[in-house]
């Protein structure tokens, strides 16, 4: 959602707040704020709407603001329109006047949404205080600010009775101009992270924020909070009681966050799956053998005797989970249901003990996929994550975490976390299948060589991409597009329809070929694009006749299929292949060509594919 950075330490503070706010601005991006609190407790507020290269440029990238302690953040709104008031920092006084010499000012960002705001308002203005924008955080300010005047000026009691008070989630970053040089953030379901080296103390709601400076960081847990000062960071819990924390070593160099020559982070991360998918098996197979239960720890009789296998995500990640239960119900012979976890959560879903629910997550910070998760922990049954970031909030409250191996996904739109995804899941069939002798050993092997197989056949495509950019080029101007597939297909035209939209803005559905005859096809007119995809060799006849139906209405067709199937130009327009593979694991090469199609229509159109419009890479807020 938002994005949080802190420093203090020696150096001009601004610009290396502006230079990591950069790095989160994936997470919103409707406009940004800077604070900075010399050493006599004069603050300086500076805030712009829209992109963060409005607040560089108005700071002149930061060296217009001096002093050596400081907070920012880039906002996504949710309370109160994208505007220069709501942005954030917000402050303690009556307006939100950049420049403030105020005695005992609090100036604050936050992530996350404060739900009972309105009645905290109405007891703030009962005790004089004035608002002057639309935000929830500015009421998160003003009640830190009530407690501080109450508890003798002091920042911890002030937070911490303010975090009893409130509901919601949040990650909080806060100054006191009493207090010059020192930082204080607190959490609750919305990630922040601290980095120290040296003299200098760094502050971020993610890694790539300050991997610049430092690999060794510390997780924030729920209900904590930290008094950060120049090179020290002290621990304390919702009491106020010191605690001590473990130092996190981020494995990911800086290099691996940025753009590397690419101009885009997606297409940068497109080319990156091959690797991405390797090291992501490479950690689950060692000698040809899966070690996926032997790494988790998980009993091989729990494994014999699952009852069922519920997978719960949101977005592409949930898209994986619909290719898995394909795979996993054919490979392993377990039950799989698949839940959007926004609907999972609110629905009383019946959940047995020797039931296992899988989240998928990226970021590992979606806020209903968390809630799915805690909701799956108190029915008892044993939970196993699938995440991307080390340390995030599912992979910590999880059983078991598998982590795949994409690295740093900047993009909004997933890819390679997507593709890691994917093969984490067809390595838990097969592991799973095995154990539970669902086939023999000569079957294992095949599966396991077919799997290891994966990364060259995605580089084989990712060399042929000029071609699906000449055809990007020439459907830019599509108005409507919609995939098509059966089982397996439908999985991937459900990944494949959700890149395109988001990427290029033009109107895209996905549909199980067989359903589209009860309504959709009334859509179909004079060359409407529509993408079949065939990688499942007994579904190919029947979504060939799905493809014919759509064709005899006017549209334009694009098949997406395996090489060998070279009928299919009979039928369709411009056809792509892909290799031969398992088609339990078709997916994984089946969706690179329609990731290029989305990212080279988005790039034709001049939009940046990294940033599309109204969207957020982490969605912490439900
Ligand atoms: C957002 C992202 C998607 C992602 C989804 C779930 O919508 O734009 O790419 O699939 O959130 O995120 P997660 O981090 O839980 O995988």
């Amino acid at each position: 959602m938002c994005g949080i950075v802190g420093y203090t330490g020696n150096l001009q503070a601004a610009s290396i707040i502006l230079d990591g706010l950069s790095k989160l601005e994936y997470r919103g991006y409707d406009s940004a704020g800077i604070a900075v609190l010399n050493e006599k407790g004069h603050t300086e507020v500076v805030k712009a709407k829209g992109r963060l290269q409005n607040l560089i440029d108005k700071t002149d990238s930061g060296k217009a603001i001096k002093g050596t302690c400081g907070i920012g953040h880039t906002r996504w709104a949710t309370h109160g329109e994208p505007s220069q008031i709501n942005a954030h920092p917000h402050v303690s006084s009556n307006s939100s006047d950049i420049s403030s010499d105020n005695n005992s000012e609090v100036i604050g960002v936050h992530n996350g949404i404060i739900e009972n705001y309105l009645e905290i308002k109405e007891k703030l203005a009962n005790s004089g205080y004035q608002f002057y924008s639309q935000t929830d955080t500015e009421i998160l300010i003003k009640l830190i600010d009530y407690y501080y005047n109450k508890y003798d000026h002091n920042p911890l009691s002030a937070i911490s009775h303010s975090m009893i008070r409130v509901k919601g989630s949040y990650a909080i970053e806060v100054m006191f101009s009493d207090y010059p040089e020192e930082i204080y953030v607190a959490r609750k379901d919305s990630p922040i992270i601290i980095g120290l080296k040296d003299d200098a103390s760094f502050i971020a709601s993610d890694v790539p924020a300050i991997l610049k400076y430092t690999n060794s960081v510390y997780y924030l847990d729920n209900m904590e909070m930290a008094r950060i000062t120049k090179g020290h960071a002290q621990f304390y819990n919702i009491d106020c009681k010191e605690i001590e924390k473990e130092v996190t070593q981020i494995q990911w160099d800086a290099q691996t966050a940025e753009k590397g020559g690419y101009q885009h982070f997606m297409m940068k991360e497109i080319c990156e799956q091959p690797k991405a998918v390797r090291d992501t098996l490479n950690s689950l197979i060692k000698d040809n053998q899966i070690i996926l239960n032997e790494k988790l720890n998980i009993d091989s009789e729990y494994i014999k005797n699952l009852n069922k296998i519920t997978i719960v995500a949101c977005g592409s990640a949930w898209h994986v989970g619909m290719i898995g239960q394909y795979v996993i119900e054919n490979i392993a012979k377990v039950e799989v249901r698949v839940e959007l976890a926004s609907e999972f959560r609110y629905r009383n879903p019946l959940i047995k003990k020797d039931d296992l629910i899988i989240v998928i997550s990226q970021s590992g910070e979606t806020a209903d996929s968390l809630a799915a998760l805690r909701l799956a922990k108190q029915s008892g049954c044993h939970t196993l994550a699938i995440v991307n970031v080390v340390g995030s909030s599912i992979a910590r409250e999880a059983d078991n975490v598998l982590y795949t191996l994409a690295g740093p996904e900047i993009a909004v739109a997933t890819t390679k976390a997507y593709s890691a995804q994917l093969v984490s899941i067809y390595s838990l069939a097969v592991c799973f299948g095995y154990i539970r002798e669902a086939f023999d050993e000569d079957k294992y092997h095949y599966y396991v060589n077919e799997l290891l197989s994966i990364p060259e056949k995605i580089d084989k495509i990712l060399e042929n991409k000029e071609r699906i950019q000449w055809f990007a080029f020439k459907y830019s101007n599509a108005r409507d597009a919609f995939f098509i597939g059966r089982g397996i297909d439908y999985g991937i035209s459900l990944e494949g329809s959700l890149k395109f939209k988001e990427t290029s803005y033009i109107h895209s559905e996905a549909y199980a070929a067989g359903e589209l005859k009860h309504g959709t096809i009334s859509l179909i007119e004079d060359n409407t694009l529509v993408i079949g995809v065939l990688t499942q060799s007994h579904l190919y006849k029947k979504t060939i006749s799905n493809m014919v139906e759509c064709k005899t209405r006017g549209a334009y067709l694009m098949g997406l299929t395996n090489y060998g199937n070279y009928q299919i130009e009979d039928t369709s327009d411009f056809t792509v292949y892909i290799p031969k593979l398992e088609e339990n694991f078709a997916g994984s090469l089946a969706v690179i060509p329609l990731q290029l199609l989305a990212y080279y229509v988005s790039v034709s159109k001049g939009i940046d594919p990294d940033k599309p419009r109204n969207l957020a890479k982490s969605v912490t807020v439900e």
